[in-house]
């Protein structure tokens, strides 16, 4: 569960602007010119000590602070702020000689070499204690600071080793989940392939085997590898709070979707709430976004962050200004692209903008990675963007503390999301972070801010709750609520498919059958390219089903199977559901025909448009347009970028952005 905390990082006057800082890749001269240029460019927080385990402990029981000390004093006497990392995620090659066995194990069962970051593995002893001592010792040092605002632990979580202490770890783990292994047996279903165990010792990680493995193991490593991560985020939190315990603590999460090991809400209720903060990593990666322009992909993984923060606002710890080292030949931002995206993530919840990182680094691995300060310096696009958005991020501080205003939100489930990713789908395009992707595109392009929320939270503050994608699903009876409550609900194809062991429901979709009227035959995946016709005219693609109405009105149906159903519309109570047994090629088409209206009717494609409001009433329209023609802003009052005021119908050029705070 999330819990609200509108005010994530009280010392910091302002926004948070600022990014990774590496001062350990370069001469202490130019540290000097780092906190000038900061300072120029309006940075008041910086990520330190994120990989820099090996300076502050070189060797086993040595101990130096020196150069943090220096630094943290350095931002101090500048009035920047320091995000204090525990540079747990890195560990030296000292450690790793000293301690093989936390060397992480893969898949085919060898033991990886270490020479690069995130080399552990997350169950052996050696390493939680070292992680817990590395905390405790920073926390103590560091606690009283002037520089300090916040606390980093880790970096990214997400490695998973398949070594014997992970197995011994995943038997505990089981036992607790499913008590004896007759539990164990019948969730997994081993009776299929004759798999049955009837010891614990038989119990393995999924180490590469022959054949497709069980989904139900699959799926259980996946819960387990997140719990036991979050078990490591939570030893170093809980070391940090017994000794700092009036500063927020994090970790960098990627609930953007660009990785998608935890299930970020069994993670929510540590990362939520006093002195604790959501804080995301975000990425653009085309290839996972079919033809999604880029602000919507902006859009989705604020909305997942701010989501997983149940409204509240939330920080965008890392993003690049310009190309990502690690995709090769991609992607030059074209010009302002990076000053909208930053003010898009800020109209949705952020509380500031960071990024990887502060000064491109002259070597390792990511020396081709773009930086606020980049190989060309000052003189550099990325550089001049940075020290732009610096500023206009500077005249809209008083947004701190307010929170977006939706009115649609979109489920995401983690655990669904690796359920349909288990082998042997009947289809590998029915995956459901790209289906929530296109749903939200669509979303996005028709105007309407939506919260990407977990299904079984509280819905009835929403007017459309859309479902593009929930294959797992134990029952009905929260979003039964909202839909006789009066809200509108919308539900994609091949959900509530199957209970939480990837079991498949008996009479399909089991777990909404009831709710939505309707019953499945058969599923009918469609090949790639294949479009199946409906007679409304439309057309849908990738999936569809042989469904019947129960209890439902037949909106549309397909030409090919002309006694079977396509579109379904069942009223319940004061609100109504609605049912796709395919994918609607033109989402945008479908949203119109099952009722869903723009935030702000009429207003221009491309333009986006995003309330942020706070407790007191004050309200503020973000306006970006992303498109090529000038555009209406529908709002009245003082654009805080420029200080002029703005009268209603005020126009916006092409790329420009305004932030109005609105007369009430
Ligand atoms: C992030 C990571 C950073 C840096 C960045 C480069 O995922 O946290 O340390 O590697 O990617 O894009």
């Amino acid at each position: 569960m999330a819990h609200p905390n509108n005010d994530i990082i009280p010392t910091l006057d302002g926004l948070a602007y600022g990014g990774d800082y590496n001062p350990e890749q370069w001469d202490r001269a130019v540290w000097d010119e780092d906190v000038r240029l900061m300072r120029e460019a309006g940075v008041n927080i910086v990520s330190v000590n994120i990989f820099a385990w090996a300076g502050v402990n070189p060797g086993p029981g040595v101990w130096d602070f020196e150069r943090l000390d220096a630094v943290m004093d350095l931002l101090a006497a500048n009035g920047i702020k320091a995000d204090l990392a525990t540079s747990t995620a890195s560990p030296p090659p000292w450690f790793s000689q000293a301690h093989p066995e936390t060397l992480p194990v893969n898949a085919e069962g060898v033991r990886l070499a270490y020479g690069a970051r995130a080399e552990y593995c997350p169950h052996a002893p050696a390493f939680q204690d070292a992680v817990v001592e590395m905390a405790s010792r920073l926390a103590e040092r560091y606690a009283a600071h002037p520089a300090l605002a916040m606390w980093h632990v880790g970096n990214e979580y997400y490695r998973s080793c398949f070594c014997d202490l992970a197995a011994d770890a995943f038997r505990a783990w089981l036992q607790e989940r499913h008590g004896g292994l007759d539990g164990l047996n019948d969730a997994w279903g081993t009776t299929f392939w004759s798999q049955t165990f009837t010891d614990w010792s038989q119990v393995l990680p999924p180490r590469l085997c022959a054949e497709t493995p069980s989904p139900g193991l699959v799926l259980d490593w996946q819960r387990f590898g997140s719990d036991a991560l979050l078990k490591l985020f939570r030893s170093e939190a809980d070391a940090i709070a017994e000794r700092s315990p009036d500063k927020p603590i994090t970790t960098n999460l990627m609930v953007t979707g660009n990785f998608s090991h935890l299930d970020y809400h069994r993670w929510g209720e540590h990362v939520t709430g006093p002195n604790r903060l959501v804080a995301t990593d975000h990425y653009l990666i085309p290839e996972h976004d079919d033809d999604i322009e880029a602000p919507a992909q902006v859009a989705f993984g604020a909305d997942a962050s701010r989501g997983l923060a149940g409204g509240s606002p939330w920080l965008l710890m890392e993003q690049s200004a310009n190309s990502s080292a690690w995709r090769k030949g991609y992607f030059a931002k074209r010009p302002g692209d990076q000053i909208r995206h930053s003010l898009s993530y800020v109209a949705r919840g952020s509380e500031g903008v960071m990024f990887f990182q502060w000064r491109a680094s002259r070597y390792g691995a990511e020396r081709y990675h773009s930086a606020m300060l980049p190989h060309g310096g000052t003189e550099a696009k990325s550089w001049r963007e940075v020290k732009e958005f610096g500023a206009r991020l500077g005249r809209i501080a008083e947004v701190k503390g307010s929170t977006v205003v939706a009115r649609a939100a979109v489920l995401l489930d983690f655990e669904s999301a690796w359920a349909a990713n288990t082998p042997g789908q009947p289809s590998a395009h029915m995956t459901t972070y790209p289906e929530l992707r296109r749903w939200h595109a669509a979303l996005w392009r028709k105007g309407v801010t939506t919260d990407l929320v977990n299904p079984a939270w509280d819905l009835s503050g929403y007017e459309y709750v859309l479902a593009p994608h929930l294959y797992v699903l134990e029952s009905d009876a929260n979003l039964r609520a909202y839909v006789e409550g009066g809200g509108t609900l919308v539900v994609g194809p091949y959900s509530g498919i199957v209970d939480r062991n990837d079991h498949v429901h008996p009479g399909l979709p089991g777990a909404l059958r009831d709710l939505i009227g309707v019953r499945i035959e058969e599923f009918a995946p469609l090949a790639e390219g294949e479009a199946i016709g409906l007679d409304d005219g439309s057309e849908g693609r990738t999936w569809s089903e042989a469904a019947q109405p129960i209890d439902a009105e037949v909106v549309a149906s397909f030409t090919e199977y002309p006694s079977t159903g396509a579109l379904f519309r069942r009223e319940l109570g004061r609100g109504e559901v609605w049912y796709t047994a395919t994918r609607p090629a033109d989402l945008e088409a479908f949203l119109t025909k099952v009722g869903v209206e723009p935030d702000f009717p009429g207003a221009a494609p491309n333009l986006e448009l995003v309330r942020r409001r706070h407790e007191d009433g004050r309200s503020y329209l973000f306006a970006i347009n992303h498109g090529t023609e000038p555009a209406e802003v529908p709002a009245e009052g003082d654009d805080l970028l420029t200080g002029r005021p703005w009268a209603a119908k005020g126009i916006l050029d092409p790329g420009e952005t305004a932030v109005i705070r609105e007369r009430s």
